[in-house]
């Protein structure tokens, strides 16, 4: 493997990142999470045990590997000390092997309210975030209010800008959305558990994954979300709040983007998207329940059920534009084989005009219709398949297609959701 590797959704997230960054950590020292928070759930399937992680870098159960969250990730201190409790109860040590960084955000209680009642104010037009925060807390990081985690160490501070930030969130919380406002008392008890549990673990991340490299450590970028939940790239402004796509590694880690070798594109063989916003290929037919019973889509956070559709190549090729993907890792691949045939959308139209990128604003890409080609289904299993020559003819045709049109070689191909139901290439 590369000395250094990214790995990230090319898609609207879910794409099987978790089992991934997982698999890959076999052959690294350090797994490092760069953006987004517990909004995120990465599932590893080992001997058939099922793990869902949040904020958790999914390299922890490899005995030995440091597990770091950047500055770029948003760290609720209750999910991250309840993380690590579900952990430690079912043996998994994490606090010796876990690096926070001092210069992330914090998510705080009041970030919760303010995502909840903004949904709830928004009706039908609503993102359909996690409610887990996520946005609030990025708000208030660029409004440069907000508390990090440094803040933790120092009680008097931490009250101050507690004081500052209650002042004007309740505010909003209670004379705009009409809500109850958030108490600051069992905040300072949540930082200051915080403060006892992991002050041990704050780093200075920077500084840490320099001298990792240097001494010649494997080190694994792990994204949460998907490009096309970008910030700045996905579909606004049904996106999550932070930089999904590669250029979010240097910043979010204040690892050099000269030292990443390898970036690899996590993407299902078809689409999925949780929440709201626009999907071309969006099927609402049986096919659509097919693929959703089959994939078993169900938001590994929230339990939502996930929206399905075709494969978007126009989307995927923008993604591997967006990151400069080295290659793919395509997933659940399995889920499509006992389809008659199967479609990739190789185009969008609204009306006479067609678009082979995707339109900027949401608006034109909810009205486009995807232009398909379509190929034949394989009907038979691919479960479990480790090498790439047992895959049935028609699936390698349709996975070297899938390659070509996003102009990127494949790496790996996921045929179930444990870990060893790979083919390696
Ligand atoms: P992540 O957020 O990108 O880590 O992905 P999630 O964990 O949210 O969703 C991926 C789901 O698909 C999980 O339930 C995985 O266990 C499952 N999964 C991953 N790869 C495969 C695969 O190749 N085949 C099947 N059938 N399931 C898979
Ligand atoms: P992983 O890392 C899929 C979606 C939400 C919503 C939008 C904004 O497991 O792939 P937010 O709470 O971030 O403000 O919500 O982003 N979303 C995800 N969808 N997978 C995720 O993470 C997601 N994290 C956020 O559903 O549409
Ligand atoms: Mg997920």
């Amino acid at each position: 493997m590369a000395r250094t590797m990214v790995i990230l959704g090319g898609q609207w997230g879910d794409e099987g990142k978790g089992k991934i960054v997982d698999l890959l950590t076999e052959q690294a020292q350090v797994v490092v999470r760069f953006q987004g928070g517990h909004n995120a759930g990465h599932t590893l399937v080992i001997d058939g045990n099922r793990l869902v992680l949040h904020l958790i870098p999914s390299g922890i159960l490899h005995h030995g590997v440091t597990c770091v969250l950047g500055q770029g990730v948003v760290i609720s201190p209750r999910a991250l000390m309840d993380e690590i409790d579900l952990l430690t109860q079912k043996g998994i040590p994490v606090l010796e092997r876990l690096k926070v960084s001092n210069a992330a955000t914090l998510v705080l209680p009041y970030h919760v309210a303010l995502d909840k009642a903004r949904e709830k104010a928004q009706g039908a037009k609503a993102v359909g975030t996690t409610c887990r925060g996520i946005g609030p807390a990025y708000e208030d990081k660029v409004a440069r209010r907000a508390l990090r985690v440094t803040d933790l160490l120092s009680p008097t501070l931490f009250e101050q800008k507690l004081d500052k930030n209650l002042e004007f969130h309740n505010f909003v919380l209670t004379q705009y959305y009409k809500e109850e406002p958030i108490l600051k008392a069992p905040i300072l008890e949540e930082a200051q558990e915080a403060r006892e549990r992991l002050a041990k673990v704050i780093t200075d991340v920077p500084a840490l994954l320099s001298s990792c490299y240097a001494d010649n450590q494997n080190i694994i970028f792990e994204g949460a979300q998907g490009a096309l939940l970008d910030i700045d790239h996905g579909t606004y402004p049904y996106v999550t709040s932070s930089n999904t796509t590669a250029g979010g590694v240097a910043t979010g880690s204040g690892f050099g983007p000269r030292n990443i070798q390898e970036i690899i594109g996590v993407t299902k063989a078809y689409c999925t998207r949780v929440g709201g916003g626009p999907f071309p290929t969006e099927l609402k037919d049986d096919i659509g329940q097919h693929l959703a019973q089959v994939g078993k889509e169900v938001g590994a956070t929230t339990g939502r059920a996930r929206r399905c559709g075709w494969f978007d190549a126009i989307a995927m090729q923008r993604s591997a534009q967006l990151n400069s993907m080295t290659s793919l890792a395509i997933t659940k691949l399995d889920v499509l084989d006992d389809l008659k045939e199967i479609k990739i959308c190789i185009g969008y139209r609204i009306g006479e005009k067609q678009w082979d990128l995707p339109p900027v604003d949401s608006e034109q890409l909810a009205l486009c219709e995807p232009i398909y080609e379509v190929w034949p289904g394989w009907q038979a299993s691919t479960k479990g398949i480790k090498v790439w020559q047992e895959l049935p003819q028609a699936a390698r045709n349709y996975l070297e297609r899938i390659a070509q049109l996003v102009k990127t070689p494949i790496s790996m191909v996921s045929t179930g959701a444990d870990r060893r139901e790979t083919i390696i290439l």
